[in-house]
């Protein structure tokens, strides 16, 4: 079973997916660091795309969620301190909007689907990935509590960047992530839309389980 939740970043998609596959005992599945780990292995290669190419004909990427943390490994080599680095976040819009790099993340996430209850995030799931998926949810909030949302974690963690930064930086992701001709983020038509603007964590978390639990077979602690 696979149930996936699209939406542009900051909606709050990977707090809200890890709490409910907390809450349903399901598995967690982060697309985007799937996208990370080839951007990181595209730097390791040092930005030779022909390279990079060659290198996702043989090499084995693989991932796990376990204490709260979705690890990914590349050759098992565990990448995942590598993955939120801002070298990475600088060039992974550009390589994730390659076709080649998107049907090589797209086979994987296909592949581990198959074995297992699985609660997926990303920007083209419901329209691209799974599109048969048993759930799909669409999550959005506008781009002032967005920022507000990532100002807060960044500000928490000790980052040294401005409330306007951060929104810039959220508004120049959605505008990579929507206009790409490669699966660009959009709701598909029959995801239920969640309009987290002014709700908050909980609320979100128990809506969405609250639908899962009408109508799936899973039940919820
Ligand atoms: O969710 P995130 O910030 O970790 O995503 C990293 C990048 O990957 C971001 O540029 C959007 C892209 N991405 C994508 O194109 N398709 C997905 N299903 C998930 C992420």
């Amino acid at each position: 079973m696979i149930i996936v939740i699209d939406g542009p970043a900051g909606s709050g998609k990977s707090s809200t997916a890890k709490a409910v596959a907390r809450k349903m005992n399901i598995e967690y599945l982060d697309s985007g660091a799937l996208y990370r780990a080839i951007t990181w292995l595209y730097l390791e290669v040092d930005q030779d795309i022909d390279t990079l190419f060659d290198l996702l004909s043989r090499v084995s990427i693989s991932f796990s969620y376990t204490d709260d943390v979705f690890r990914v490994y590349v050759n098992e080599r565990d990448v995942t301190s590598k993955l939120r680095t801002k070298k990475v976040a600088d060039q992974v819009s550009a390589i994730a909007s390659l076709p080649r790099v998107r049907s090589f993340v797209n086979e994987l996430m296909r592949e581990k689907v198959k074995q297992g209850t699985y609660i997926a995030e990303g920007r083209d799931l419901g329209t691209a990935v799974f599109t048969d998926a048993d759930l799909k949810f669409f999550m959005s909030a506008n781009v002032e509590e967005r920022a507000r949302r990532r100002f807060k974690e960044l500000e928490a963690s000790g980052a040294d960047i401005t409330f306007h930064e951060v929104r810039k930086n959220i508004q120049d992701r959605d505008r990579k992530d929507t206009a790409r001709e490669a699966d660009p983020l959009k709701k598909a038509p029959d995801a239920i839309e969640l309009d987290t603007t002014g709700m908050r964590f909980d609320e979100q978390v128990q809506q969405i389980c609250s639908i899962i639990d009408e109508q799936t077979d899973l039940t919820f602690k």
